[in-house]
């Protein structure tokens, strides 16, 4: 029997959203390509999109992935700027990738600057919360990955250094734009083809980081 029909049959003995979920993933094209082209994550697929249109990787830039797992960006980002250049993090540990260095741990507890050790080119951040249900406390959470992860970008971008942030519907405060303004020449608003469109992620792509003249 084609895996696809031994899949959709066990769907009958899960919940009703996991069955939408696993259909989704069955129907998706970007799963099936991200499987043939040996990519971990269909994430993948973002990335190489926004790197389509900005030219944010250069070899031997110096790259720092959070929310890493299951990997999809960090591979794509190692193949551009090469091993050793790239520092990943995330709460779930992944497999390894070769020339990727990579933590398992709450980036909230983390010293991401300590451990580092050294500035960076690149900071991308595709970290996303789990959802709790709760509006209030899912907003919250959503804003403070991004602000945390801005704050990280200021104290270890190089001079021209680029952020990257996934972010959701509402969950960019005017604060927040007016500091990217302020700190790259260059702000972007950018949805993958390959983000879900029914999905409220987009991403804020920021060009051109300006080292402050106090440092
Ligand atoms: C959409 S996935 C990232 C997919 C990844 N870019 C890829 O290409 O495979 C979001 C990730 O953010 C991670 N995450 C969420 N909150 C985090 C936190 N506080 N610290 C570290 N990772 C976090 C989750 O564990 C999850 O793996």
């Amino acid at each position: 029997m084609p895996q696809k029909f031994q899949t959709l049959k066990k769907a009958k003995r899960l919940t009703k959203s996991s069955q939408k979920w696993l259909l989704r993933q069955i129907n998706d094209p970007f799963v099936e390509r991200a499987k043939l082209e040996g990519w971990r994550s269909r994430a993948a697929f973002k990335i190489i999109e926004i790197d389509q249109k900005f030219k944010i990787f250069k070899k031997g830039k110096i790259t720092v992935d959070l929310g890493a797992a299951p990997g999809g960006w960090s591979q794509y980002a190692v193949q551009k700027v090469g091993e050793g250049n790239v520092f990943a993090l995330d709460l779930l540990t992944i497999d390894p990738i070769q020339g990727v260095k990579f933590l398992q741990q709450d980036f909230f507890e983390s010293d991401v600057a300590a451990i580092l050790g050294k500035k960076c080119d690149v900071l991308l951040s595709d970290m996303a919360a789990n959802a709790t249900g709760d509006h209030q406390t899912d907003h919250l959470r959503i804003v403070g990955l991004l602000e945390e992860s801005l704050n990280l970008a200021e104290k270890i971008l190089n001079e021209g250094g680029v952020f990257v942030g996934k972010i959701f519907q509402g969950g960019s405060s005017n604060e927040i734009l007016q500091k990217l303004r302020k700190n790259f020449s260059t702000v972007k608003y950018f949805k993958p083809k390959s983000s879900r469109k029914d999905s409220s992620e987009t991403y804020l792509v920021a060009l051109g980081f300006r080292v402050p003249l106090a440092e």
